[in-house]
């Protein structure tokens, strides 16, 4: 579902996670594996104050596996735990609870020198549009996860999914709102299809994407088209416009159709696992 971020939507998403913070010791915080920089709310730091953290970077099947290992150091020297996974694959989370144990043990000690032997630990998961958060929770929670009914004045009309080993998960994601001060976010959330590229003209995602690939990845569209990298964008295109048979009704080449289908390919990782964002990309200038 497209949502369009006004401040209002902003103030309401941001109240109800507030709300939904008091119910949890543990935030689950899912990210895209390709653009972890773009895809993390900035607030969720301040939101989160206080809440043990775990980070999920999901869709880690599209990214490049060694620019994945590089943001878990990243992560992980910043002191939280980090989960790399295809969240549609249930033996991908297989870490999941040993991780939930690593990033909560201070709270699970404190409950059981209070004598709360039992108690599990509860948590939700949170994350921009599209990150991957429902597909996390259904694999999650599987087919043996019970929801419990409201009780209220305890879960305020929320539900939790009880996954048993001390373990409860809120079975609605906080749903955040992209970070929209920096215009690279905007790209590179359109580049993975997490906001509507109407906002963007494609023809010019697409040769961004084209520069981006060439410095990035090279070799990599001349695999997939044939194309010469060193020709230009335009060029690309009209390469892949040719190569793949996207012509107008008039006979010419129809630059926005190869434009949608260079960007298709990329997101559904037919040209291979590509990160747009890494650690070091400040040092670098940025990539995007
Ligand atoms: P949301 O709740 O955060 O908005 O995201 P949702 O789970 O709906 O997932 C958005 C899209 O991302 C879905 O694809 C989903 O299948 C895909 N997805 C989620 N996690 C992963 C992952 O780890 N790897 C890959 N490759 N894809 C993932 P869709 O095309 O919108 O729907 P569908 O065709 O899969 O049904």
């Amino acid at each position: 579902m497209e949502i369009q971020w006004y401040p209002g939507h902003m103030m309401k998403a941001k109240r109800q996670m507030q709300e939904d913070l008091k119910l949890i010791d543990l935030l689950i915080e899912l990210i895209d594996a390709r653009i972890p920089v773009s895809s993390r709310n900035p607030d969720i730091r301040a939101l989160g104050n206080g809440k043990s953290r775990l980070i999920v970077m999901n869709k880690a099947d599209l990214a490049d596996a060694r620019v994945t290992e590089l943001w878990v150091k990243q992560f992980g020297q910043e002191g939280t735990p980090v989960l790399t996974v295809d969240s549609r694959k249930k033996t991908e989370l297989r870490n999941l609870r040993p991780l939930i144990r690593d990033a909560c043990r201070e709270r699970i000690e404190r409950n059981i020198r209070r004598g709360f032997k039992n108690r599990p630990i509860r948590a939700m998961v949170t994350g921009i549009p599209n990150v991957g958060k429902s597909t996390f929770i259904n694999t999650v929670a599987g087919r043996a996860s019970t929801k419990t009914g409201n009780k209220p004045g305890v879960t305020k009309g929320r539900q939790w999914i009880h996954l048993g080993s001390g373990l409860d998960l809120l079975d609605t994601p906080g749903i955040l709102w992209p970070k929209f001060e920096d215009p690279s976010v905007g790209t590179a959330l359109a580049l993975v299809g997490s906001i509507s590229q109407e906002v963007l003209n494609r023809d010019d995602l697409a040769v961004t994407l084209i520069a981006f690939l060439v410095k990035n990845y090279p070799g990599v569209l001349g695999k997939a088209y044939g194309a010469a990298e060193d020709q230009g964008g335009p060029a690309v295109l009209d390469t892949i416009a040719g190569a793949r048979g996207c012509i107008t009704k008039g006979g010419e080449k129809d630059y926005s159709k190869a434009a949608d289908l260079l960007l298709d390919d990329f997101r559904n990782g037919r040209l291979g696992r590509i990160s747009l964002e890494r650690p070091d990309d400040e040092q670098n200038g940025g990539a995007l």
